[in-house]
């Protein structure tokens, strides 16, 4: 596949302060753009970011047929970056695209993509620690067609943010609270799709959560409000005793890739692994008899965050936590070794790019 490109005549580098860096709203020199029309996806294009333009009629704005994913990319030494688990997001994208009933984007253009823009960009990854070049990949439904139906044309971009920490707490534990009003995913529904709306509709739950001093929502299963699923923003764990406990992937809950991630590096280092339903009143007994250790979430744009308390109706859990727990730690410094080339990477799971090597046009 050949990706067309069209270099920035200028870099916009000069503008961006390292050392302060907001989540997302700053938007490095280049982006892919790919269309698909007539059936098939047409020539991907690499150029200078910058605005796009679209009709008021373009389907994704009334009907929501709009997915995303997001990923990061990390810097190794001048030489290399490397991407974390491409190939697992880009099964992810497709995942999410057959929910909403939009097309598959070929692996092969995808990873491709992604290489270009790292050797066109490279210089917007973060060289420390704790930061990275996030990569948000989004496909929407462009037809101009009111009529509520599959659209025929679709547009994919890829742009890259450099980025540090998500939430501002930092590595300071986050706070949680149940919402007994709203849910975010029925079975059947799209929870485990990264589609748009999946977080349009999580913003007023999560707005009143921040009016009342919580971080963020922990999202409980729709039917009986019993069971714990994810945070919206990562998925959630907790260590019982010597066992890490996740909620199990029913459909509701996105198949989270750092998720996976800790998953397989706990089961490693010989620790029980166990997904299932995890309810509110098994944590707050765990909590009560001195089991509940540690409570932290998994996620892209999150890495590991500590968790130290979670309010349910009126009662909370609060873990005596300055800061990150052992376990938590422990696992953040594996994850991120892995990611910024420190440990050996014995899963694959780091895709290095060259950098040096020349831009193909
Ligand atoms: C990610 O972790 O990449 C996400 O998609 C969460 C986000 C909404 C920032």
């Amino acid at each position: 596949m050949k990706i067309s490109i069209t270099k920035a005549e200028q870099s916009r580098i000069s503008e961006l302060d390292f050392g302060n860096l907001d989540f997302g709203r700053i938007f490095s020199d280049h982006m892919l753009e790919m269309a698909y029309s007539d059936g098939q996806w047409q020539i991907a294009e690499i150029k200078p970011y910058g605005h796009i333009t679209f009709e008021p009629s373009m389907m994704a704005l009334h009907y929501g047929q709009a997915i995303f994913e997001g990923m990061k990319a990390y810097y190794v030494d001048d030489d290399t970056i490397n991407l974390f688990r491409p190939k697992d997001h880009h099964a992810r994208l497709n995942n999410s695209a057959r929910r909403l009933c939009m097309p598959d984007i070929d692996e092969s253009v995808f990873i491709e993509a992604l290489e270009e823009l790292m050797k066109l960009d490279h210089e917007w990854v973060p060289k420390k620690h704790g930061q990275a070049l996030y990569i948000r990949p989004v496909m929407f439904a462009t037809e101009e067609y009111l009529a509520a139906k599959v659209s025929q044309e679709y547009r994919f971009y890829i742009i890259t943010s450099p980025v540090g920490a998500y939430y501002s707490e930092g590595f300071n534990p986050v706070k949680l609270t149940t919402s007994d009003q709203y849910v975010r995913a029925v079975k059947g529904g799209t929870g485990e799709a990264k589609a748009a709306g999946n977080y349009g509709g999580s913003f007023l739950p999560a707005r009143k959560a921040q009016e009342s001093g919580y971080t963020q929502v922990l999202w409980l299963d729709a039917n009986e409000h019993k069971y714990v699923e994810e945070v919206g923003t990562m998925n959630i764990f907790f260590l019982i005793g010597e066992t890490l406990v996740t909620p199990e992937l029913t459909g509701t809950v996105l198949p989270g890739i750092t998720r996976r991630s800790v998953i397989t590096l706990a089961q490693e280092w010989n620790i029980p692994v166990e997904e299932r339903r995890v309810s509110l009143e098994e944590l707050f007994d765990a909590h009560q008899n001195g089991s509940l250790k540690e409570i932290f979430g998994a996620g892209t744009a999150a890495v590991i965050s500590p968790v130290g308390l979670i309010h349910h109706q009126g009662k909370a859990i609060t873990l005596d936590m300055e800061k990150i727990g052992p376990f938590a730690k422990k696992m953040y410094d594996a994850i991120t070794g892995i990611q910024y080339g420190k440990i050996e990477d014995t899963h694959g799971w780091a895709h290095p790019v060259d950098v040096r090597a020349s831009v193909c046009q």
